[in-house]
């Protein structure tokens, strides 16, 4: 699959790394434009390459958002992705580890309000970056001592395609219901934000 990646910091970079050592290709975009991605495509060869956002968004089938969460609105034309599968996988902050208050909503929910059309998935947000580098290829982790990666949404042909993603990378789905509660679950404050369970205990705390 090609997928977009905007924002190639500590979390997109990783990101493209083991999307590509999975074999899938990555187009990937910044706020400094593509020549600034050069020593990246470098290290990642042929299956990379660089973009403005909105062109990595045209050209992949399945695109990711890795900016800071104060930079999503405005980031995209709205109508450049409508019926686009993205994944959420940024985090509200009002200050160093504090969640923002956001009234009670999900804040991939208001992603959702600001590109209407879009099949939005919040995945991909728990996981510190240097944990999403090795745990998904790690030894002894397969079957159910995976490490969860959860899939909140409302779409739920869009999440089927990012639990694919999410199992080619060596981690395990955990689906967490629709976009604003299970969303809600998994971004700051939420009991599932910044946790490292496995498949097994990912499950068992979902049901209990
Ligand atoms: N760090 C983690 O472990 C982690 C884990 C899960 C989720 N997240 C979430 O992922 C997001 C990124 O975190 P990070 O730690 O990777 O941050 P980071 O290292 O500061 O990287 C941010 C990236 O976003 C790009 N960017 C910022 N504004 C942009 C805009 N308007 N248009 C295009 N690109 C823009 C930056 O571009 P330039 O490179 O050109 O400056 C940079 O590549 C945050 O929402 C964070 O909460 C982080």
């Amino acid at each position: 699959m090609r997928l977009g990646i905007i924002g190639t910091g500590r979390i997109g970079s990783t990101l493209a790394r083991i999307l590509v050592a999975a074999d899938h290709e990555v187009v990937l975009a910044n706020s400094r434009g593509p020549r600034s991605i050069g020593p990246l495509l470098a290290e990642l060869g042929p299956a990379a390459s660089a973009a403005h956002p909105a062109e990595a968004a045209d050209r992949s089938e399945l695109l990711v958002l890795m900016v800071p969460f104060d930079g999503v609105r405005g980031l995209l034309p709205p109508g450049a992705v409508r019926d686009s599968v993205i994944v959420d996988a940024t985090n509200a902050f009002s200050g160093p580890g504090a969640p923002r208050e956001l009234d009670g909503r999900g804040s991939s929910e208001l992603v959702a309000e600001w590109y209407p059309g879009a099949r939005i998935v919040k995945s991909l947000n728990t996981m510190h970056f240097e944990t999403l580098a090795v745990a998904g290829t790690e030894p002894g982790r397969e079957g159910s001592q995976r490490l969860a990666h959860f899939v909140a949404g409302d779409d739920g042909k869009a999440k089927e395609i990012v639990a694919g993603v999410v199992t080619d990378l060596g981690f395990a789905p955990v689906d967490t219901g629709p976009l604003h509660s299970g969303g809600i679950l998994q971004q700051p404050g939420g009991p599932l934000f910044n946790r490292s369970l496995t498949e097994a205990q990912a499950l068992a705390w979902i049901s209990h």
